[in-house]
């Protein structure tokens, strides 16, 4: 990819993290900096991706086993990246991700019957050289993730239906392939007030990318407007 190339950031992380909120915070921190940014997600973010998502969380895929499914969530991962990633990291956005490849690891890993090898292959072959400059693990313990999903309502999905030891399973697996690529990943508490944690975020964003400037203070007041979007709007009229 050219010299423009733009930064690719993950958030990863199990049940009921809060990383759907931090990515969202993230994005408008960045854009705060005057930086385009474009928040996907995965299983998803295409409009093929966002139909094999529904698929695979319908449980429609499951009785094939955790080998069917780690391609099925490849298989998305191929055109979310061709679609939506590649392009926009080619045009020199930043593009945040609400879960990855490390998700496949972790959860399908958990899930057990699969070789991790077989894991990484599926890896190299969909994710080639645009690994994530970043990834940030939001890290909550397995109970407290499971109640706040629960508190979400709705029926659980094909995942938070599995048994608290397959959560408690895959924290420990997020938290090991971060200490196995410490200079990736960046683990935060997500347990924290939801500010604390974007602020935390931000931080880790900094540090490792550091294109990104001071943190504004939107950050630690996320209900009040940035000053840029009030004077954008004003510009409009
Ligand atoms: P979420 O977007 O609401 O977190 O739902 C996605 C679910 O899919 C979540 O339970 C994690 C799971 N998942 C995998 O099992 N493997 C994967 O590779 C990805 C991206 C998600």
């Amino acid at each position: 990819m050219g010299i423009l190339r733009g930064r690719f950031i993950t958030l990863e992380g199990g049940e009921g993290a809060g990383k759907s909120t931090q990515a969202q915070r993230l994005a408008e921190a960045l854009r705060g900096q005057g930086i385009e940014v474009v928040v996907t997600r995965e299983p998803g973010g295409s409009p093929r991706a966002e139909k094999i998502r529904e698929a695979i969380l319908s449980g429609l895929i499951a009785p094939l086993g955790p080998v069917a499914e780690a391609m099925m969530f490849t298989a998305a991962r191929i055109d979310h990246l061709d679609k939506t990633i590649r392009p926009a990291l080619k045009r020199g956005a930043f593009v945040v991700c609400d879960r990855f490849a490390d998700s496949t690891r972790a959860y399908q890993g958990a899930l057990g019957n699969i070789d991790p090898r077989l894991i990484r292959s599926l890896e190299r072959i969909a994710i080639g050289a645009d690994k994530p400059d970043l990834t940030i693990m939001v890290d909550v313990p397995a109970a407290v993730g499971m109640a706040r999903a629960a508190q979400r309502g709705g029926a659980p999905d094909r995942f938070e239906s599995e048994a608290p030891a397959f959560h408690e399973a895959l924290r420990r697996s997020f938290l090991e392939i971060a200490a196995s690529e410490p200079e990736r990943c960046v683990v935060v508490n997500g347990a924290q007030a939801p500010e604390i944690v974007a602020r935390d975020i931000w931080s880790a964003v900094q540090a490792r990318l550091p294109v990104a400037g001071e943190a504004p203070k939107m950050i630690l007041k996320p209900k009040s407007k940035p000053r840029w979007a009030a004077k954008s709007k004003a510009g409009a009229k």
